[in-house]
């Protein structure tokens, strides 16, 4: 059994990542075991920036979004030399295990730690869901109910001058918070990088929409997708006279991440902090923590490095039965 862990978040802030901060800490201490926080990700493992950490100290965060210990992406920890450092520091600490709270390119740090002889254990979180190991990765769901609520403000706006939206959303690579988006906001058509679609049928879904008698239109654009949302909207506007609709383009970008946590993240990053400290205590290594069909799952490192999960066919064709 460990005696001494640490924690970190890395890459892009997720909201609920306080929350898992939160149950790592407060595991590890009720297991007899101390727990040091690592700031900045990364950087703060190569820097040194570690320290103790208490149970009082995760107190009022549970709400909060972003993250206490602060985030950061270290190119130097892709370096062997920059991997080293962080090793040196951690034994100066005398720190076991690492938990890395983050998305795809922290856990393939983590990975790379692990694979140098150290023990480390990975809580997945992302608002894009495109991590495997977790049907769904915390943050995502904070982030896609205020993708939402801004499609929901957008529609009211656009009904009063018969206006469509392009509305542009995060998610890097992957289509995951568009397509649900798409479908939670009803929208009239979603790019995503995995499903190609043209600008004349974009221009088309929406002139059809037009014709069927709707008052508003709304296009989710994957940040990810093989047109960009200038592309597009200039190609909308060419074609403006015919469409019916006036085009708009609303980026919502980084929005998207920083708000308060729902109680879904929230619940479901206290349940993978608290299991992730409990199996890297009690010596399991080297894989990712998830929730796969609403049991807590650990899906090794080699089946997560280097892949994306993809989106369902299902659900885009789901979005594109009910755009009517
Ligand atoms: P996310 O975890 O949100 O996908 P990034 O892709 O930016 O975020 O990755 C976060 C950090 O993880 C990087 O800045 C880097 O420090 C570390 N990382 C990413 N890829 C590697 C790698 N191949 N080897 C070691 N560390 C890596
Ligand atoms: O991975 C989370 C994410 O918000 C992606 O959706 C987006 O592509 C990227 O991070 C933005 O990165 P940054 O915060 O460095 O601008």
């Amino acid at each position: 059994m460990l005696k001494r862990i640490a924690v970190l978040t890395s890459g892009g802030d997720a909201p609920g990542m306080n929350a898992a901060i939160r149950a790592v800490v407060r595991t590890g201490i009720d297991m007899g075991v101390e727990v040091f926080g690592v700031r900045h990700g990364y950087s703060g493992l190569i820097n040194g920036d570690i320290r103790q950490m208490g149970v009082r100290e995760v107190g009022g965060v549970l709400q909060a979004g972003g993250t206490m210990l602060g985030s950061a992406r270290c190119p130097e920890f892709k370096t062997v030399e920059g991997r080293n450092q962080a090793l040196s520091n951690m034994a100066e600490h005398g720190i076991e295990g690492l938990v890395v709270i983050g998305g795809n390119g922290s856990q393939t740090g983590g990975h790379a730690l692990w694979k140098m002889g150290f023990p480390t254990i990975g809580v997945a979180s992302t608002i894009d869901n495109d991590l495997i190991g977790s049907d769904m990765t915390i943050g995502v769901d904070t982030a896609l109910n205020i993708a939402l609520e801004s499609i929901d403000r957008l529609k009211v706006t656009a009904s009063s001058h018969k206006r469509a939206f392009l509305v542009e959303v995060m998610g890097r690579d992957c289509g995951y918070l568009a397509l649900m988006s798409a479908i939670a906001g009803g929208a009239e058509a979603a790019l995503l990088p995995e499903i190609p679609v043209t600008a004349e049928f974009v221009a088309n879904q929406l002139k059809e929409s037009y014709a069927r008698g709707k008052t508003n239109g709304i296009i989710v654009v994957a940040e990810g997708s093989h047109l960009s949302t200038e592309e597009l909207l200039a190609y909308c506007n060419s074609r403006e006279e015919s469409l019916g609709f006036e085009i708009r383009a609303t980026t919502l970008g980084h929005v998207q991440r920083g708000g308060a946590p729902t109680a879904y993240d929230r619940i479901l990053a206290s349940l993978l902090g608290s299991n992730a400290a409990e199996k890297l205590i009690n010596g399991r290594q080297g894989v990712v923590v998830g929730r796969i069909a609403n049991k807590v799952s650990e899906t090794p490192y080699e089946e997560v490095i280097g892949r994306t999960k993809g989106i369902s066919p299902d659900l885009y064709a789901l979005a594109e039965r009910l755009a009517r």
